[in-house]
């Protein structure tokens, strides 16, 4: 009696703690997003990182089921998927499913992990809530929450499914869609509504509206990229302390996909004037683009769907209009159109709130990892090829204070062959927790990583980003470049308080490496930081320089595809040291100076340091899932307990605790 009873007392407590934080209150969902272009798909969910748990909340404008799927890659086969409903009867039911195959119906999993939470249904609507820890013991049946890249995968259809295994009747195409989400990224205004409103309802405070101006989001192609060129209108430094989505006419949600303001940096800032009058162009690829706005790269703040406004903290602002690269920049909005709907306009946007009431601190947004030049060269042929930059701690050894930067959120960036991407970060001779990691990178979905703590930069870390590339399709090496059919590895690192001067710090291979790698034999160099130095060996190339070569290069012969080739090339490439490069910028009245800063000694891995290890997940056996609910425990706001004890078991634990007293 004992054994069962501390049995029964550990399940009772185990469950209670995992539901205590939304037990008997309303849900505070951390994420809400429209996933059909008919705003009849709403998803909610929120997460708890220590109880390892996510909770979704389904809300569909039918009274048949709908599905809500996990996948890696966005199609139905070998995607997690759960499926809900309300019978005739009023009884909720869910099951947890999966896909073998693309054809066939996904098969019930034999172990049901989704706990129902509760579910109704109204005139209109569906609404279901349900659980899940983020890894279950089902490693045949489901695939676990990661913060990585997920593609949720959706649909619904107007009738129940029929009979006992629930056979679903055929969904229309429109009603199913996949969409890319982080599950588990934090929100920047968790606690603060309070603070909202006084931001809202202060006079010291200003904002400014980014937006597309009625836009025709255009029917001929799924994804659009909009641009256009913008600057405030007020004349004096102010610090941006929120960024907030506008999404007009809010029907329109499911159309914009991210939005990003970039600094333009360019050599000749006034060039940008005459840009800010023209309506905005498609600028998907850069290839329509005038050559003026490549200047127009450097992250400023981005929007992503299933995202909220970015809050700074009540000390720190994002400087504007302090200076010429805060004056002009590019506003980008990536629309969806997957269903080519025609005469969609659109006039979303970002919402800028600012104070002329400067804050203690000023933020930047810092630029780390690989250069992108020609000496950033990943080799054709691979399935997994790794490359690496590294931010030398000379770079900012005496621009950090001694109390170290905080760092607020991370985006970690490449162009379409990027794979995986990980900010890893060195103190002494310890590997602390990576700044971000991303093991599911699409180009299309890209996100600031939010952190819950602020992390720390000290004088001394070092701060190296890997990049895997798949590059089997490619005939030739790719190359580091700014358009989307070349190369990038670096993260933006949105931080307090700002460093004077400096803001990128990046690494590359060195001339004498891309020599090896090219069959040179011979350069002239001009001096030792001159990294372009001139060919002289092989003659029939001599006069050119090194990068003029590398990119006009006929014929590569990198060896491939053997573990040597790989180890070789590997070591060559990704564990070669590198020339490191710190970028200063011009701030007027500030430093002055522009320009590069050279450290000579080269930089690799740290020589040697005790590597980070990853907790290893545990999984979480799912105790007592239903899929199916009778009338009476059935509301909307039912607890997780009612719903889960069928009343028997209830009593049967009751009476065993007063017995066992
Ligand atoms: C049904 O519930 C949904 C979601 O809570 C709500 O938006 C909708 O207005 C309700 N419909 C009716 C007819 O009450
Ligand atoms: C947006 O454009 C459409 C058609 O081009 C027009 O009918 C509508 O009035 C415009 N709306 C605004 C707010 O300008
Ligand atoms: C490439 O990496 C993926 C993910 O880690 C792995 O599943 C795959 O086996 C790797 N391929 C090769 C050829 O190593
Ligand atoms: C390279 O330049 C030198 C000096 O201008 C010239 O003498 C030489 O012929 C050039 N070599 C080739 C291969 O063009
Ligand atoms: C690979 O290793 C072999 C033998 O160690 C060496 O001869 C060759 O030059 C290397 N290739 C590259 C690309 O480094």
């Amino acid at each position: 009696m004992d054994k069962l009873f501390i049995r029964f007392l550990i399940i009772w407590l185990s469950l209670y703690d995992n539901i205590g934080h939304h037990h008997c209150h309303l849900y505070d969902w951390m994420h809400r997003i429209v996933l059909d272009s008919n705003n009849k798909y709403h998803l909610k969910w929120l997460f708890n990182m220590k109880q390892e748990l996510i909770v979704f909340n389904v809300c569909v404008e039918t009274h048949g089921w709908f599905g809500l799927g996990i996948s890696h890659s966005g199609h139905m086969i070998g995607s997690d998927i759960v499926i809900g409903w309300i019978d005739q009867r009023g009884h909720v039911h869910l099951q947890d499913r999966f896909a073998e195959d693309a054809d066939e119906m996904p098969v019930i999993d034999d172990k049901q992990d989704w706990q129902l939470e509760s579910g109704y249904e109204n005139d209109t609507h569906t609404c279901i809530t349900f659980s899940r820890p983020f890894l279950t013991c089902d490693y045949d049946g489901d695939l676990p929450i990661t913060n990585d890249v997920t593609k949720l995968i959706w649909a619904y259809n107007d009738d129940d499914p029929v009979g006992y295994s629930a056979i679903l009747s055929k969904h229309s195409h429109h009603q199913r869609g996949h969409r890319s989400v982080h599950l588990l990224n934090y929100k920047f205004d968790n606690n603060d509504n309070n603070n909202l409103n006084n931001i809202k309802h202060s006079s010291m405070i200003k904002s400014w509206d980014i937006t597309s101006k009625n836009v025709t989001i255009p029917h001929d192609s799924d994804t659009t990229y909009w641009c256009k060129i913008v600057s405030p209108s007020f004349r004096s430094k102010a610090h941006v302390i929120r960024i907030e989505p506008i999404i007009s006419p809010s029907k329109n949600a499911p159309f914009v996909h991210h939005m990003v303001l970039y600094r333009c940096l360019h050599p000749n800032p006034l060039m940008m004037y005459d840009y800010l009058d023209q309506p905005g162009i498609n600028c998907l690829d850069f290839a329509n683009m005038p050559f003026d706005f490549f200047h127009c790269q450097s992250i400023y703040m981005v929007w992503t769907t299933g995202g909220e406004a970015f809050n700074l903290p009540d000390n720190v602002g994002i400087p504007i209009f302090e200076d010429h690269e805060t004056t002009y920049f590019m506003f980008e909005i990536h629309y969806d159109n997957p269903e080519l709907k025609q005469n969609i306009q659109d006039s979303s946007g970002l919402r800028l709130f600012y104070t002329e009431k400067l804050r203690e601190f000023d933020a930047d947004t810092a630029t780390m990892g690989s250069v992108v030049d020609y000496r950033l060269i990943i080799p054709d042929g691979f399935e997994n090829f790794t490359i690496s930059g590294h931010c030398s701690p000379e770079c900012f050894r005496q621009k950090i204070p001694t109390t170290g930067l905080n760092v607020l959120a991370a985006l970690p960036h490449g162009h379409k062959h990027l794979q995986r991407i990980i900010v890893r970060h060195f103190r002494h001779h310890e590997e602390l927790p990576p700044l971000a990691e991303e093991n599911n990178y699409d180009f299309n979905f890209q996100d600031f990583r939010r952190f819950n703590k602020q992390r720390i930069i000290l004088p001394g870390d070092q701060i190296t980003v890997e990049c895997t590339y798949n590059t089997e399709s490619l005939k030739r090496p790719i190359l580091g470049g700014l358009s989307t059919q070349e190369e990038m590895c670096m993260v933006f690192l949105v931080y307090y308080p700002r460093m004077k001067g400096v803001r990128t710090c990046l690494s590359g291979l060195t001339p004498e490496t891309v020599m090896k790698l090219t069959n040179i034999d011979q350069v002239q160099k001009l001096d030792e930081n001159d990294m372009n130095p001139v060919i002289i060996h092989p003659l029939e190339y001599a006069n050119q320089t090194l990068s003029t070569y590398v990119l006009t290069k006929q014929h590569w012969q990198i060896p491939k595809n053997t573990v040597a080739d790989i180890e070789n090339l590997t070591n060559l490439i990704r564990y070669a040291p590198q020339k490191a490069q710190c970028f200063w910028r011009k701030i007027e009245g500030i430093d002055g100076i522009e320009g590069m800063d050279e450290i000579n000694e080269l930089i690799t891995y740290p020589k040697s340091y005790r590597r980070y290890e990853k907790p290893i997940a545990k999984c979480r056996p799912v105790i007592n899932s239903h899929y199916t609910i009778p009338p009476r425990f059935m509301s909307s706001s039912s607890s997780l307990l009612t719903v889960l004890f069928p009343y028997p078991f209830y009593i049967i634990i009751i009476i065993i605790t007063i017995f066992c007293i």
